[in-house]
């Protein structure tokens, strides 16, 4: 395992590369309505991402067939957009994003309701949203990985919420995925201990019912077993001396 220390370059590199993540993510909100398909919402951010001379890291990914995964209600992540899949009022929808900006990797997910939607899913949202929070309270140097995990997980959980256990943030920089990988929920070990220079992508996925996923036919989808609501929130971070450092959030 080698986790990825970033110069002081490297690190203004990753900050441009959130930044226009950030755009990408907050220009994608304003489309979100009932009537519109997953494939537009993916075709106006694929644009948006090379409009910046950046490059859309999801897309081939080994094998993924679009820029921005879509991931609808019971859809965790990884949805796969189509023509044919219309959002309708009520829906929630996770966008979950990324792109390389010379050479440095950001990756940043989020989840919105459609239209007005009910308070159970409103809160859904908001726990998720929260959890990383949480957990970003623990994203100091000298901490230990693992202190990340245990409280997003304990939050989320105290609601009767199912952790994601299959998929896990992760380290970020030349690559998308780098070590360590990031769990969402209380470990045995403690995990390494965090370095100033380190990105991070933390993502909680959090489900209404149960933490078990399975996959869809497409390969790709993942969805819940129980085919409860699922959410997903995201953020590239730096850990510094001192308070982490949200690269694709910055208000
Ligand atoms: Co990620």
């Amino acid at each position: 395992m080698s986790v990825t220390v970033k110069s002081a370059s490297e690190i203004e590199r990753m900050r441009e590369a959130g930044r226009l993540l950030e755009i990408v993510h907050d220009e994608l909100a304003k489309i979100i309505r009932p009537g519109i398909s997953t494939w537009e919402i993916d075709h106006e951010g694929e644009k948006m991402i090379r409009s910046f001379g950046c490059t859309p890291n999801f897309l081939n990914y080994n094998g993924y067939p679009a820029s921005i995964c879509v991931s609808v209600n019971d859809e965790v992540v990884h949805g796969i957009p189509k023509k044919s899949r219309i959002l309708k009022e009520g829906d929630i929808v996770s966008l979950d994003a990324g792109l390389i900006y010379k050479g440095f990797h950001s990756d940043a997910a989020r989840t919105y309701g459609v239209g007005k939607i009910s308070p159970e899913a409103q809160k859904l949202i908001d726990v998720t949203r929260e959890s990383f929070f949480r957990g970003l309270e623990f994203a100091k140097a000298g901490n230990h990985l693992h202190e990340i995990s245990a409280a997003i997980g304990n939050y989320a959980e105290s609601f009767g919420y199912g952790v994601v256990r299959d998929m896990v943030g992760h380290g970020i920089g030349r690559a998308l995925h780098e070590d360590p990988q990031i769990p969402n929920f209380a470990q045995k070990r403690r995990g390494i201990r965090l370095v100033p220079g380190m990105t991070l992508a933390i993502e909680p996925m959090i489900d209404a019912g149960t933490w078990e996923v399975e996959w869809l036919d497409d390969e790709w989808t993942v969805v819940t077993a129980d085919g409860s609501l699922s959410a997903h929130y995201e953020n590239t971070i730096l850990i510094t001396d001192g308070e982490p450092e949200i690269l694709t959030l910055s208000h």
